[in-house]
């Protein structure tokens, strides 16, 4: 028989973390641990069991991403949970990034969740859930997170059209738009000013709401009333209001 599976990228820490918790509950066989730090992911299966398969892969590199499709290949197996979690995120003037920095966070924040998706569709089956940790950045331009918030953009919407396109297979795709979200991609100060995050959630919040709405067959999940009322704002008035009123919120630390 066909083995069922969970992928989790970004599996080491923080909201990925939250997610292959959840996934060692559900009916599957392995849960197929990605992240870089392989002392981090033999931490986890230490922690949960030998459920969790430990994938040491840089999905910035091409090659490594690849090798995951060999697998798959090799392996044939049935794809239960695909989570494209991996994420990398800083603040700052763009003008401080140098073209490295740019190159690796689009090959992660985009390049790497679409390739994955591609790649799993065809080991899915009716009930497959693919969940793809966006952001609420992805809700307007966002200054001085001008990288990040273009691209949780880019997965927001590929993962909605993605989710059309595969209505009547029974597989659904889900976009995971969180605030802040209390992990370790969070900086704790900028220009040696200590950060505030406003309604700072837990990162088993986001996991569970998002595993629950994705079995519901949703297509966004959005954690927290203000959250919902922060996406509503962005629908009825202007990219350029709702840059000056995150110009507002920022203006102390950049
Ligand atoms: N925290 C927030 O406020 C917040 C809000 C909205 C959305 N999100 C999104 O949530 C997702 C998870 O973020 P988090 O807050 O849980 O951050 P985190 O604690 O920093 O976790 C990021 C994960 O991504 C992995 N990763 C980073 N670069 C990688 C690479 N090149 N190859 C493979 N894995 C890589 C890291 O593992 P290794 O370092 O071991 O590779 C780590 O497991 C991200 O997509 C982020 O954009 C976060």
């Amino acid at each position: 028989m066909q083995k069922r599976i969970a992928i989790v990228t970004g599996a080491s820490g923080g909201i990925g973390k939250a997610f292959t918790k959840l996934m060692i509950l559900e009916n599957v066989d392995e849960i197929w641990a990605i992240a870089r730090n392989k002392e981090k992911l033999a931490h986890l299966q230490n922690e949960f069991g030998k459920k969790i398969i430990p994938l040491s892969k840089d999905l910035a590199s091409s090659s490594e991403l690849h090798s995951i499709g060999q697998m798959l290949e090799e392996e044939k197996p049935t794809i239960s949970f695909l989570i494209n979690n991996a994420g990398v995120a800083r603040m700052g003037l763009s003008k401080d990034f140098g073209v490295d920095e740019i190159q690796s966070t689009i090959d992660i924040n985009c390049r790497a969740f679409a390739v994955l998706c591609t790649l799993c569709v065809p080991y899915m089956k009716e009930g497959s859930r693919i969940i793809n940790i966006s952001s609420a950045a992805s809700f307007q331009p966002l200054p001085y997170l001008n990288l990040y918030s273009a691209t949780k953009a880019f997965e927001r919407y590929y993962s909605r059209a993605l989710n059309v396109e595969l209505k009547g297979t029974g597989i659904t795709s889900t976009a995971v738009c969180p605030s802040w979200v209390d992990t370790d991609l969070l900086e704790k100060e900028l220009n040696g000013k200590k950060i505030r995050f406003p309604d700072l959630i837990s990162a088993d919040k986001v996991a569970q709401k998002a595993l629950k709405d994705a079995k519901r067959g949703k297509d966004m999940s959005v954690c927290k009333l203000h959250v919902k009322f922060d996406h509503l704002l962005t629908k009825i008035f202007s990219q350029k209001a709702c840059m000056r009123t995150w110009l507002g919120k920022t203006k102390n630390y950049i």
